[in-house]
């Protein structure tokens, strides 16, 4: 039995196809396993049950540890720490034609994502005397224009070295009947399939290997959208290596019983994570006596993952999680048709489905350190928004190294302020803020 079996409607105009178009249709129909199809299909009529036996997280660890910083900072020194950003997802929301990276979104310098992110990376690999190795996961859709954005940008100061990508894969989507369809003339409809296969392909993408032997031992996942996310967290990664737990997650206290957060539960003796939409209202909003949330922990999809735990999950099958959405596709004259309201099914698999394989902590932080994410255009974690979160955190930054008040107006500090070496310690102590929009050290 092969897909074309139980799908035939895939070769209906097979004959009126170009040459061309031909191979590259075979090559897809090849590339999608009758397995997975069926799958998919499966996951169509499955109704997703949260666990009966959840309950809130009671236990977990509050930031906050000068000497879990100082074993961090060793360890990161020592070469002992990689980073993974995540930057493979469509960004729907933000309608943004490019990838969500290339998005401008520091106030003067209108740093695209990708810059801000490859500035702190720089800066922390100056402060740690290293060329520290981090990794971009790309998606089908957008691998080809993040590596020439980076090309055309000389790789914005990073050695070439220390940076590489790799690519996520892609599901089939399907239609109301659960039925494979096309996008366009000639390329069946698929898209990427979600964060839950990071470390699957990480790990075979050759690069799980190629930091092995450089002697890395624990991996700070970051997403893109999030620019407050620190790609190299000493705490978190000290913390890791005192806790000795598979995964540690870096999450927030809960404050909006509305908010958009997956939320951090036990079942039984293992942490889990619940999609916001998954988990009772009455469980979202419950409260202690003290006037807290009964949930405490917010997920924010920041981990220090042990690289030997990527050995141990490689062939994991994570399950499928799937939504309705709205799906762009090319009519018969070629012309892009964007529909408002749904028509199609995608699948993903998420990260936080490997938890349950493995031995988790969690570690709170502070949300204003952390967590500033960008997901559309207007409103809450908008540009506007996340512009708003990196000058309060400028401004403690300067606060931070100088000692002093900042003033009143907005400006924007060079992120080596974020990784300060010696020298910038003894230069900004007491030194108040020069003129101007951008600050360099
Ligand atoms: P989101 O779930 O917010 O998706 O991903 P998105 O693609 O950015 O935006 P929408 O939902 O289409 O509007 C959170 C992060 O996970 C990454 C994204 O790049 C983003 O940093 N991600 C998501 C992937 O890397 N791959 C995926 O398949 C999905």
């Amino acid at each position: 039995m092969t897909l074309t079996d139980v799908q035939p409607q895939l070769l209906e105009n097979w004959s009126s196809l170009p040459k061309e178009e031909q191979s590259q249709l075979t090559q897809q129909i090849r590339a999608i396993d009758l397995e997975i199809f069926k799958k998919l299909q499966d996951a169509l009529h499955e109704e997703k049950k949260l666990h009966e036996d959840y309950a809130p997280l009671k236990k977990y660890l509050t930031s906050g540890s000068d000497e879990n910083t100082q074993v961090g900072k060793d360890l990161i020194a020592q070469g002992k720490v990689g980073c993974i950003i995540m930057a493979g997802g469509m960004g729907t929301r933000l309608h943004f034609e490019g990838s969500k990276g290339m998005f401008p979104i520091t106030q003067f310098r209108q740093k695209s994502l990708f810059q801000y992110f490859s500035d702190r990376i720089r800066a922390a690999s100056k402060m740690y005397q290293k060329d520290l190795p981090v990794t971009i996961m790309t998606s089908s859709l957008n691998d080809k224009q993040t590596r020439k954005f980076f090309k055309d940008h000389e790789y914005f100061g990073l050695n070439p070295e220390q940076l590489s990508f790799y690519v996520q894969g892609d599901l089939p989507f399907l239609d109301q009947q659960g039925n494979l369809f096309f996008d366009s003339q000639a390329h069946i409809a698929e898209g990427p399939d979600g964060n839950g296969e990071l470390l699957h392909h990480f790990y075979h993408s050759g690069l799980w290997k190629r930091w092995k032997e450089q002697g890395v031992e624990y991996v700070n996942i970051i997403l893109i959208d999030n620019p407050l996310a620190d790609p190299f967290d000493p705490e978190l990664v000290g913390t890791h290596k005192q806790e000795q737990c598979d995964i540690l997650v870096k999450g927030i206290k809960r404050e909006d019983p509305k908010e958009k957060l997956g939320v951090l539960v036990r079942i039984h003796d293992k942490v889990h994570i619940v999609e916001y939409s998954e988990l009772p209202e009455k469980d979202m909003e419950a409260t202690l006596s003290n006037g807290d949330l009964k949930f405490p922990c917010g997920n924010l999809s920041l981990f220090s993952v042990k690289m030997d735990f990527f050995e141990k999950i490689k062939s994991t099958d994570l399950p499928l999680h799937k939504a309705f959405k709205a799906l762009s596709y090319l009519d018969v004259n070629g012309k892009r048709v964007k529909p408002t309201e749904p028509n199609a099914w995608k699948f993903e698999k998420f990260i936080f489905d490997i938890f349950p394989h493995g031995t988790v902590e969690v570690m709170v932080y502070p949300r204003e350190e952390c967590f500033s994410p960008l997901k559309r255009r207007e409103g809450a974690d908008s540009p506007e928004t996340v512009m708003r979160d990196l000058q309060e955190f400028d401004r403690r930054t300067y606060h931070a190294i100088s000692g002093l008040e900042p003033p009143s107006r907005p400006f924007e500090l060079d992120p080596q302020f974020y990784y300060p070496t010696e020298d910038m310690r003894k230069k900004w102590e007491g030194k108040a803020l020069p003129e101007g929009d951008y600050i360099l050290p």
